[in-house]
């Protein structure tokens, strides 16, 4: 193979998929190792303030410019009560967390969550207990959370410090309960009529809410497909979302497959829309089920020696906030990322909420110690830029790409791209990823219906000098992996010429007026 590929990418003005839904920017915190506790929050570190939320870690939230957040679990809040979260902080049991093998003190919970997504200026998608507890358990929460006041619940709230409603309108009915690991694991009838009795419960408390039911786990789950239609048939009209879960790792050294990882994310979002719309049709239904990807990223579940997986975590005994897969993210799964970033994009017509899992020290973007410092990871730079810069209408981009074999996913294409146009601002923006591990990737756009182009913005993330693939920000070497200018970038007319280096990712945004 050459040195140098070749891709050429065809936008339209009049060809867009329907508008950037911000909710796809959204992370995750959950109990788990230390993405709370040393994490969020640190009451006594040098930079926590009065709540103990850490400042230089909620500085760095909003940099990367999450829009919502998931809490407080993933597989911890199938074994959570919520009760345990409130009330005065002395009082909170302590509990053992048999998800991930951890004792629970409770010193962070519900309010705290709520004070801290306020101070970060992210919305709040707070998930039920549907594996332990049930219908009763999750409208009470909502009555705690969003009633006005006069009630036993809701006076409870104002007592606990919170006049006003919480006013949570997006909630994901239970987690994972497609998984035998879960904590009150179902079939897929137990849970569709739970979720839908939930859900129907919950609505008698607050009519305005926004419901995720649990899809599958992972599109290899052996109830793929299975699972989401029989959910939907019970749950249809009862909710608005269908979840998704997705991680995925580089096996045994071949990055080529790794690196193709969103052919995989775009068969599983394609398959559950085409599953969601099979239900519709068969039921008659109105409305659409949307798609709410909310836990999606980069997890080496296979280092199985390191002290930080899961199962050697509960060997060790039951500690508080132990760490748990604290993955240190190299170049390779920067750009991976920014692929998978591009697949929820080019899905947005369906894919309405994402959330990255998660948010700090647990398979994150930001890293942060005891005493000590925070800092960003790789997937932090195509993760922070794309949701500055992603707005206005998501464009339909047609791609000619030079393709590389890999042995998961066959024939695949080298560069991957996503595009927006904000026609507010006359911005286009185009988020790139160079798959090519030896190949540089001479990149020519074409701008139907667009002219006087001319460069805002171009930054590439790549392999720092003198390093690999392999390289990652970290306390002993600091941030050398980000972002840097992507020089000699072409703009001009309806045209747009550059060249990506090998195994990198980009972001180029143009101003351009209509023609
Ligand atoms: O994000 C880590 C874990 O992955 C979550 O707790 C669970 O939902 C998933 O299996």
């Amino acid at each position: 193979m050459s040195s140098l590929s070749r891709a050429r990418i065809i936008i339209d003005r009049d060809f867009t998929i329907g508008a950037v839904p911000r909710r796809i920017f959204g992370s995750f915190v959950e109990h788990m190792g230390r993405c709370v506790y040393t994490g969020i929050y640190e009451p006594g570190h040098a930079e926590a303030d009065e709540n103990g939320f850490r400042q230089d870690v909620m500085k760095l939230v909003k940099e990367l410019g999450v829009t919502v957040v998931r809490y407080p679990g993933g597989n911890f809040v199938s074994g959570y009560n919520w009760e345990d979260g409130v009330g005065p902080v002395g009082s909170r049991p302590r509990r053992l967390d048999g998800a991930w093998h951890t004792l629970e003190t409770n010193a962070f919970g519900l309010h705290e969550f709520v004070d801290w997504s306020r101070q970060s200026g992210v919305e709040i998608m707070e998930a039920i207990n549907l594996g332990t507890r049930g219908v009763d358990a999750a409208r009470e929460l909502v009555e705690y959370a969003n009633h006005p006041g006069g009630t036993f619940l809701s006076d409870l709230r104002k007592k606990n410090g919170h006049a006003d409603p919480f006013n949570i309108k997006l909630w994901c009915l239970g987690n994972e309960l497609d998984g035998p690991w879960q904590i009150g694991h179902k079939t897929a009838d137990e849970y569709g009529r739970l979720a839908q009795e939930a859900a129907k419960a919950m609505r008698l408390v607050d009519p305005d809410l926004e419901l995720v039911a649990c899809g599958s786990s992972g599109s290899s789950m052996p109830t793929f497909g299975a699972w989401e239609q029989t959910v939907l048939a019970h749950a249809y009209d009862e909710v608005d979302y269908v979840s998704l879960h997705a991680y995925y790792q580089e096996d045994d050294g071949d990055a080529a497959s790794f690196l193709a990882s969103a052919v995989d994310m775009d068969y599983f979002i394609d398959s559950v829309v085409a599953t969601a719309d099979a239900v519709r049709a068969k039921g008659k239904h109105k409305k659409h089920i949307n798609l709410s990807f909310d836990e999606w990223n980069v997890w080496y579940q296979r280092r199985l020696d390191s002290e930080d997986q899961p199962h050697q975590v509960s060997k060790a005994g039951w500690r508080e906030h132990p760490r748990v897969i604290e993955d240190a993210y190299n170049v390779t799964d920067a750009v991976v990322v920014g692929t998978l970033l591009n697949s929820l994009l080019r899905h947005g017509d369906r894919v309405k909420i994402a959330n990255q899992a998660q948010l700090v020290n647990v398979i994150a973007p930001i890293m942060s110690e005891e005493d000590g410092p925070a800092w960003r990871q790789t997937i932090f730079y195509p993760f922070t830029r794309m949701a500055e810069l992603a707005n206005g209408q998501i464009l339909h981009t047609k791609v000619d790409s030079d393709r590389y074999e890999n042995a998961r996913f066959g024939d695949t294409d080298l560069v991957d791209v996503s595009s927006t146009w904000d026609e507010e601002n006359g911005k286009i923006a185009f988020f790139l990823a160079n798959r090519g591990l030896e190949e540089a990737a001479n990149v020519e756009v074409l701008l139907r219906g667009f002219d006087n182009a001319r460069l805002t913005r171009a930054e590439v993330l790549q392999i720092p000098q003198g390093h690999d693939r392999l390289t990652t920000n970290n306390l002993q070497i600091g941030e050398h992996v980000g972002l840097t200018t992507l020089k000699d970038v072409k703009a001009a007319g309806h045209e747009l010429t550059f060249t990506m280096p090998a195994l990198s990712w980009a972001v180029v945004e143009i101003e351009a007026a209509k023609s």
